[in-house]
């Protein structure tokens, strides 16, 4: 087991600093500063210049105080949901922004802190809120849903193929006792999967299943829809919107939130999906994924 979490490695830095196209005079938001690495980067670039960088975890934006010390006569630092930022920008009195990161999922810092519940790889509780001041965890959906809310999870937020199997086994096992850690969840899940189809597979077999309840548990998708509709309004004339997403759920909602803008004639132009360089896939692995979306709004 993992004792130091890996430091998080921010993905595409310099294809996202293009894509914002950053004014030394400007105002820019991070909806998810995490590490700071990339509002680092940004923050580099500003002379007059401000920018507002949110998480919803506080530990997260610990790590970014420390990151951005050297520049926090241009910085703000917030805790709230990227969903919310309208109301962080109006409590800042900023009425437009003239770029917008959205850089999603989960960092490696959070994944390797058992205590988070985020990987099947560690032993931990099965919490997985990325906000701890949140309620709802995953063992809360976990032992609480019936099999068909189970299914219903597993296949629209995992796009499972033994969804229903899976849903089955976890609500037999839960009559004996309750499913609280990601090795009792990570055991029902190898039970509800055929042998020979786990042997074929390339993933871990609880992959799906732990991205869709951390998606659920996050209501991710609502927040990103909410998070580009807000955003878009604030966005300045001409300014940026960056998205990178790390799956198909949420890249198929920023292509399609960028798209219709294009249609009604709001956005001068949409680019993407851009693929990080072989180069940096091989040196972070976690950077294989990820797919960067730009909007420029009309000016
Ligand atoms: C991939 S990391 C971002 C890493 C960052 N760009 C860097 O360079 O270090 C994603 C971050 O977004 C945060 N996050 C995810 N969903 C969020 C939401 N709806 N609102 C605010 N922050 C969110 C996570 O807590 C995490 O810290």
């Amino acid at each position: 087991m993992m004792s130091t979490p890996r430091p998080h490695q921010p993905v595409m830095v310099t294809e996202v600093l293009e894509a914002l196209a950053i004014r030394p005079d400007g105002i820019y938001l991070d909806g998810t500063v995490g590490g700071g690495g990339h509002a680092a980067e940004i923050a580099a670039r500003l002379e007059t210049g401000r920018l507002i960088g949110l998480d919803c975890d506080p530990s997260a934006l610990e790590v970014a105080r420390a990151r951005l010390e050297q520049f926090v006569e241009r910085v703000t630092l917030v805790h709230a949901n990227f969903a919310q930022l309208d109301r962080v920008l109006d409590e800042l009195g900023i009425a437009h922004v003239n770029g917008i990161l959205l850089d999603l999922g989960v960092s490696l810092t959070q994944l390797d802190t058992p205590q988070r519940g985020l990987s099947f790889r560690l032993e931990g509780p099965l919490d997985m809120r990325l906000d701890p001041t949140q309620e709802l965890t995953a063992a809360d959906l976990v032992n609480t849903l019936d099999e068909r809310e189970l299914t219903k999870i597993f296949r629209d937020y995992g796009e499972e193929r033994w969804a229903a199997r899976i849903a089955h086994t976890i609500v037999r096992e839960r009559r004996q006792h309750p499913i609280e850690t990601t090795t009792e969840l990570v055991r029902v899940i190898e039970q509800s999967i055929p042998a020979a189809v786990r042997r074929k597979s390339r993933i871990h077999p609880a992959t799906r299943v732990f991205q869709a309840l951390r998606i659920a548990v996050n209501d991710e998708l609502d927040n990103l829809q909410r998070a580009l509709t807000v955003g878009f309004e604030r966005l300045a004339p001409g300014g940026r919107c960056v998205v990178i997403s790390f799956h198909s759920l949420e890249d198929r909602i920023v292509k399609r939130f960028f798209r219709e803008r294009l249609k009604a004639g709001q956005a001068e132009q949409i680019r993407g999906p851009i693929r990080p360089s072989s180069e940096e896939c091989a040196q972070n692995p976690r950077a294989r994924s990820a797919k960067l979306r730009v909007l420029s709004k009309a000016p």
